[in-house]
C-alpha cells in the first residue's frame, strides 16, 4: 500500500506514539565506563583533552565505582598507570601491579559492578608499543607469554572480564590457554577483534600515557580501509576462544559493527573512543551542538548498528540523561 493508505508520518505525532514503536532503547546496564588508575592516594588529575575524565588513585577508584552502581551501569573497564615502566612492561604481568590492586580493592566492596581489565602492554612499555620490541618491530609472539601472564594476574585478582587490546596474531588462544591452565576456565575474554589504526585515539594516549615513542602503530591495528580483514580478525579470534568481540572505534566504523553481528551472532561490543568523547564535548562547548542530545543519539546509534554494549566515556552521563 502507498500514499495515502500509507503515511509513516501517523506513527510519529506523538511521543507516546514515538516510543510505542521505537525500535532502539538505551539502557545504562550496556554502558562499561573505562578508568583510569594512577599510584598514590587522593589523587584526581584531570586529563586536559577529556574534560570529566580523571586519572584516580585506588580510593577514588572505588568511589566512583559506587557511584556507577548507584546509577545502574553496566561496569567498568581499567587501564592502568605504573608506578615504572620498562621493554618488557614488567609492571603489567606484576601480580602486585596496579591493576590487580584496584580489582582486589573494588571486589572488596559490596558492589557487583563488572569490573573488566584492559590487557596490553603500552601503559607499561617505556617505548610505549602493545608489544615487546625485537629486531626495532613489535615483536609478536614473544608478546603472548606476557599478555598470558598479564590476564592471569588480573583473574587472579578477580577480575570479571579480561579484554585483550593489543592486536598481536595468538593472543586470544594464548590467553584462554593460560587461564584454564591456572584455574580460571570460567574468565570470559573480551577480545578487542577488529581495532583499527585510528586517529581518534588521541586523546586516550594522554590519559593513558601510553603513546608509542617511535613510529606508530599500524604494523599490528588494522587499516582504516579494510571491512574484509576485521571480517577476518574477528573469525580467528572466536576461533580462539573469544567470548565477546568488539569494534573499536564505533563511530566510524559502523558497517564494520553491523557486518559482525550479522555474520556472526556473537556478544557483540563497541568502543566509543577518546576522539568521539572529546569532539561532542568540544562542539557543545562551542554552542555548536546540543551535547545531551548528541551524546544520546550516538550512543542509540552505536546499539542499533549491532553493539550489545558500549564502552563509553559518556556512561555516567548518559545513565543520568536516561532516568537512572
Ligand atoms: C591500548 C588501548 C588504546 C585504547 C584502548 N586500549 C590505545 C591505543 O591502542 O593506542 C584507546 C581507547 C580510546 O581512545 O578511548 N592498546
Amino acid at each position: 500500500m502507498t500514499f495515502p493508505a500509507s503515511r509513516m508520518r501517523r506513527l510519529r505525532r506523538t511521543p507516546r506514539l514515538r516510543a510505542l514503536v521505537r525500535e532502539t532503547r538505551l539502557d545504562p546496564s550496556r554502558f562499561i565506563l573505562p578508568l583510569f588508575v594512577r599510584p598514590g592516594s587522593g589523587e584526581r588529575r584531570e586529563i586536559g583533552a577529556m574534560p570529566g575524565n580523571f586519572q584516580l588513585s585506588i580510593d577514588e577508584i572505588v568511589k566512583e565505582a559506587a557511584d556507577c552502581q548507584r546509577l545502574g551501569i553496566g561496569g567498568v573497564i581499567l587501564f592502568g598507570i605504573p608506578e615504572r615502566k620498562d621493554g618488557r612492561g614488567s609492571t603489567g604481568t606484576d601480580p602486585e601491579g596496579i591493576i590487580p590492586r584496584t580489582v582486589r580493592a573494588l571486589k572488596e566492596t559490596s558492589s557487583d559492578l563488572l569490573v573488566i581489565t584492559d590487557v596490553c602492554l603500552c601503559e607499561y612499555t617505556d617505548h610505549g608499543h602493545c608489544g615487546v620490541i625485537e629486531n626495532q618491530e613489535v615483536a609478536n609472539d614473544p608478546s603472548l607469554d606476557l599478555l598470558a601472564e598479564m590476564a592471569v594476574a588480573h583473574a587472579r585478582a578477580g577480575a570479571d572480564v579480561v579484554a585483550p587490546s593489543d592486536m598481536m596474531d595468538g593472543r586470544v588462544r594464548a590467553i584462554r590457554q593460560a587461564l584454564d591452565a591456572a584455574g580460571f576456565p570460567s574468565t570470559p575474554i573480551l577480545s578487542y577483534a577488529a581495532k583499527y589504526a585510528s586517529a581518534f585515539y588521541g586523546p586516550f594516549r594522554e590519559a593513558a600515557e601510553s603513546a608509542p615513542k617511535f613510529g606508530d602503530r599500524r604494523a599490528y591495528q588494522m587499516d582504516p580501509g579494510n571491512h574484509d580483514e576485521a571480517m577476518r580478525e574477528i573469525a580467528l579470534d572466536i576461533e580462539e576462544g573469544a567470548d565477546i568481540v568488539m569494534v573499536k572505534p564505533a563511530l566510524p566504523y559502523l558497517d564494520v559493527l553491523r557486518a559482525a553481528k550479522e555474520r556472526f551472532g556473537m556478544p557483540t561490543a563497541a568502543y566509543q573512543v577518546s576522539g568521539e568523547f572529546s569532539m561532542i564535548v568540544a562542539a557543545a562547548e562551542r554552542g555548536w551542538i546540543d551535547r545531551r542530545l548528541v551524546v544520546l543519539e550516538s550512543l542509540t546509534s552505536i546499539h542499533r548498528a549491532g553493539a550489545d554494549f558500549i564502552l563509553t566515556y559518556f556512561a555516567r552521563e548518559a545513565a543520568k540523561y536516561l532516568g537512572a
